[in-house]
């Protein structure tokens, strides 16, 4: 799906899809820099990642194992809930290992928060993130994605995985959503 398939949905598109792939792929050329050589693990956060984690990972030269976890951190509407818990963990063992969680944003920085920590008790050798999109506004906790592709206002953006009741994640671009279809 095209913004302009959903036209009147959207207020503004804030990132084309070519600026996207664009954006990922200079992530990836640093993420091939700091983990040259190292036994990497994606990990991404179901649902919302999977765009970003099909397109960065492909964007990179070297090896490595990609891994899901599912956790629920949102009701079906536009706030944090507080509340985080696993509903899918890793197949992976991750001791020893450097892992690169994977997420399209950080909003109040709950989830990564969360799992930053949940992930680090496991005995990696690092835990690091990259997300493409991250809301300085609306942060809530102390974390430091290694990665951001782009800090955005606190506004509810839509597509490229992220979705509004599900819907959007096939949007190929990122979009500001019009209130009239939340309010
Ligand atoms: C989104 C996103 C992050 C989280 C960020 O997932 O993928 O994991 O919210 O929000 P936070 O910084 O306020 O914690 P969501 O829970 O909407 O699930 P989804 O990926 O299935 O859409």
């Amino acid at each position: 799906m095209h913004a302009s398939d959903v036209a009147d949905d959207l207020v503004e598109v804030l990132f084309t899809e070519a600026q996207i792939q664009a954006r990922l792929a200079e992530m990836a050329a640093e993420i091939d820099r700091d983990y040259e050589g190292k036994d990497l693990v994606l990990v991404g956060v179901l649902r919302g990642a999977v765009m970003v984690m099909a397109d960065l990972s492909r964007a990179l030269t070297q090896h490595l194992e990609m891994d899901w976890m599912a956790v629920s951190s949102y009701g079906s509407g536009t706030k944090s809930s507080g509340v985080v818990r696993i509903l899918k963990d890793l197949d992976a063992d991750i001791a020893g290992r450097h892992v690169l969680i994977v997420d399209e944003i950080i909003d109040t920085g709950l989830t990564l928060s969360w799992l930053t920590s949940n992930l680090g008790s496991r005995g990696p050798a690092s835990v690091e993130i990259a997300t493409l999109l991250r809301k300085p506004e609306a942060l809530q906790m102390p974390i430091t994605p290694k990665y951001v592709g782009w800090d955005i206002p606190n506004e509810f953006v839509v597509g490229y995985g992220l979705d509004y009741r599900e819907r959007y994640r096939n949007l190929r671009d990122i979009g500001t959503l019009s209130p009239k279809i939340y309010s």
